[in-house]
């Protein structure tokens, strides 16, 4: 079959770690269902300003253009927390979402029911949660003007939040395309009694709603949000919501799952070309001791296979092995009760590249 090409970033801290173990996986899938992938791998954030100078080499955009999909593990750290804006990790990951105009983050959370123990929430309030959030990713207050000035009290700073209707409209119609082929059910969450942007957000999705009547429809305020996830999270199918609030609420609906670890995440454009990666960042206080959880990882690699590639019965049979390798009682230690037998990154990839079979 045809080759797809894939850009592998590692990143920084635990990024590394993580990707090795899904870059076994599409080798498994490579030879299990005939696959061929190439894969090439680019320096990004803190380590391509240590080799480079600059947290997005020019080479890595062209290595991910040329691609047909990229891999991606997770950047920052605290060697560059103090250095200037464009020389930041975080920096890097903004510019290259922008510059592969992927606009649209899907940011899925499903409890596994073997791990209703591992979260800190009640098993009887996780239940049945199966949700979506689907953020916007290359707009907002992430991208509006920033400055430092002197003001009346001295040095003061300044983000400006943005948002223009087409921005608005192209995130809103996907949110309602998605939910239209899930459970019909969607959270549009703004601060519409505050902010500006969230009143003129509010107004497109009433627009564009009457061309999906078989989706139902809510707004909810982000504050209440937060605390109806915790509330009635197996309520909510698809939140769709500005860059922000959607970075935000996502790391939230993380814990409903049992950690952060388990978060994989998908960011797409207008087209079927898309950056896959972990929800979670580079995890420096656990970095290199084998201690990061590969599933979020891993799971992102199942939802390139099946929103960038077609190859739904490997994204299924990944998906199949992760929560296999769960319910068999594997644990790495963030979702582990009993820490002490917990396994570590390696090991976990090692169980779901094992469990992985073809139907
Ligand atoms: P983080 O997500 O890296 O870590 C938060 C907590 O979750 C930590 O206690 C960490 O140990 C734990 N954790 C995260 N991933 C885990 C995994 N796979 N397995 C087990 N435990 C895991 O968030 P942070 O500590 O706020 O940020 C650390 C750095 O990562 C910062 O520089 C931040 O800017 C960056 N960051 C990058 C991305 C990204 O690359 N997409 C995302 C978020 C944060
Ligand atoms: C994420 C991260 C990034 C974000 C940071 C590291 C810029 O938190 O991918 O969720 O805020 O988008
Ligand atoms: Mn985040």
């Amino acid at each position: 079959s045809e080759v797809k090409k894939i850009a592998v970033i590692a990143g920084d801290g635990i990024g590394p770690e993580v990707v090795a173990e899904a870059l076994k996986v599409l080798k498994k899938t490579e030879e299990l269902f005939g696959y061929a992938f190439e894969t090439e791998q680019a320096l990004f954030g803190g380590i391509a300003i240590d080799e480079r100078g600059t947290p997005l080499p020019e080479d890595t955009l062209d290595i991910c253009r040329s691609a047909d999909a990229v891999l991606l593990g997770a950047v920052g750290g605290p060697k560059w927390d103090n250095n200037p804006k464009e020389l930041r990790p975080e920096t890097g990951l903004l510019g290259i979402r922008k510059a592969l105009g992927l606009f649209s983050n899907l940011r899925p959370a499903v409890v596994f029911d073997c791990l209703k123990d591992a979260s800190t929430l009640k098993p009887e309030v996780l239940e049945g949660t199966d949700l979506m959030v689907v953020r916007e990713l290359t707009g907002g207050i992430y991208f509006g003007d920033k400055l430092r000035r002197q003001g009346e009290f001295g040095e003061e700073a300044v983000d400006t939040c943005v948002y223009n209707v087409t921005e608005v409209e192209r995130i809103v119609r996907q949110a309602f395309e998605i939910a239209g082929k899930r459970r019909n059910k969607l959270a549009s969450v703004d601060k519409a009694n505050v902010l500006e942007t969230s009143r003129l957000w509010r107004e497109v999705v009433n627009r564009i709603a009457p061309e999906y009547p078989q989706v139902e429809l809510e707004h909810v305020l982000v504050d209440n949000c937060a605390m109806q996830l915790l509330r009635r999270p197996s309520s909510f199918d698809v939140i769709v919501t500005e860059n922000m609030f959607g970075d935000i609420l996502s790391d939230e609906a993380a814990m409903l799952t049992g950690s952060i670890g388990m978060l994989a995440s998908a960011s797409l454009g207008e087209g079927s070309y898309g950056l896959y990666e972990p929800v979670h960042g580079s995890a420096p206080d656990i970095a290199g001791q084998g201690l990061a959880n590969p599933i979020a990882t891993i799971l992102s690699l199942a939802l390139m296979f099946r929103m960038t590639f077609g190859y739904e019965a490997a994204a299924a049979a990944i998906e199949a092995a992760v929560a296999e390798v769960l319910d068999a009682g594997h644990r790495t230690s963030d979702i582990a009760v009993d820490k002490s037998k917990a396994i570590s990154t390696t090991e976990m990839g090692d169980l779901i590249v094992a469990a992985i079979r073809k139907a």
